[in-house]
């Protein structure tokens, strides 16, 4: 396989990807068992980066495994590989497991996290994205009942995903007993009379980043907002529908099995929140 040829950091180095070797026996690569965090930063700089520890920090006490980084540890790490790669726009990934130990269930006594980090160029959202907007289908969402966990575990994103690659889609909406969850790997919001809506914060979706931020662009904004239960029936009239994550920022859904969702372009709530992200976005520059 052809790795970018950028540097990374794994337990403490600094060294090229295609040089980075964990055991067989990491619990990441058994289990599954470890969790992680992209982190997008612009201008050099991580966008959001205290809300992203602070999400890191409490997947780590969920899961019960020490957290091996203090914020300035962490800082360090992401600054590091960011002048390393030197470009403009990056996106950080950043994972622990619960290290390497003989395969059992149970926590292991002794074993050390496994710190792995690397950076790759962001190539942001395209202006076809941003204007012409996305396609997307419903499913049931079959993951478990920890998705507020960012977790490695991503077996049932990985099957969500590929099944709305095989219908020329560019993302899941997916729903539990018939209420909007979230994406495969995004936050999905819908508009309705004008009112931004979003499922609640609960155990049944991660709390994105961006979901605080698209919470406080409306409040900044003037733009009502609603977390509440969102029936399949309301995603499927809704005026508009979005979705949010670090690496697709807010992009529109334009598509839902194939009907147009509203008017099927992008939508004036959609307009705004954008402009309002790209603001948060220039705000860095310096
Ligand atoms: N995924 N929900 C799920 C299930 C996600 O995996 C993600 C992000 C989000 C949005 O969170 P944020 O706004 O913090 O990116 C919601 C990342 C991008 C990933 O796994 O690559």
């Amino acid at each position: 396989m052809d790795f970018p040829n950028s540097i990374c950091y794994l337990n403490g180095e600094w060294l090229p990807l295609a040089q980075a070797k964990v055991s067989v026996l990491d619990r990441g690569f058994i289990f599954g068992d470890g969790i992680y965090e992209v982190v997008p930063v612009y201008y050099r700089q991580p966008f959001r980066f205290e809300q992203h520890l602070a999400r890191f920090e409490r997947s780590a006490r969920e899961i019960g495994l020490a957290n091996p980084l203090d914020r300035a540890g962490w800082r360090a790490v992401v600054d590091g590989l960011v002048s390393r790669l030197g470009e403009e726009h990056q996106f950080v990934y950043w994972q622990v497991t619960r290290g390497v130990a003989k395969r059992d269930f149970a926590f292991p006594p002794h074993a050390t996290p496994t710190v792995f980090a690397m950076t790759s160029a962001f190539v942001r959202p395209s202006r076809e994205q941003r204007e012409g907007g996305l396609a997307a289908v419903t499913r049931a969402d079959e993951r478990w009942l920890r998705c507020d966990i960012k977790s490695v575990s991503l077996l049932g994103a990985v099957l969500a995903r590929q099944y709305a690659a095989e219908q020329g889609a560019d993302e899941v909406v997916q729903f539990r007993d018939g209420f909007l969850t979230e994406g495969s790997s995004s936050n999905v919001w819908a508009v309705r009379g004008g009112t931004v809506i979003a499922p609640p914060r609960d155990r049944l979706i991660l709390e994105g980043i961006r979901y605080g931020l698209i919470t406080e662009l409306c409040a900044k904004l003037g733009i009502p907002f609603e977390a509440r239960r969102l029936s399949q029936a309301e995603v499927a009239g809704a005026d508009e529908l979005m979705l949010t994550s670090a690496t697709r920022e807010v992009l529109p859904i334009v598509r839902l099995d194939g009907q147009p969702v509203g008017s099927g372009r992008p939508g004036p709530v959609y307009a705004k929140l954008r402009a309002g992200y790209d603001q948060a976005i220039e705000a860095l520059r310096r």
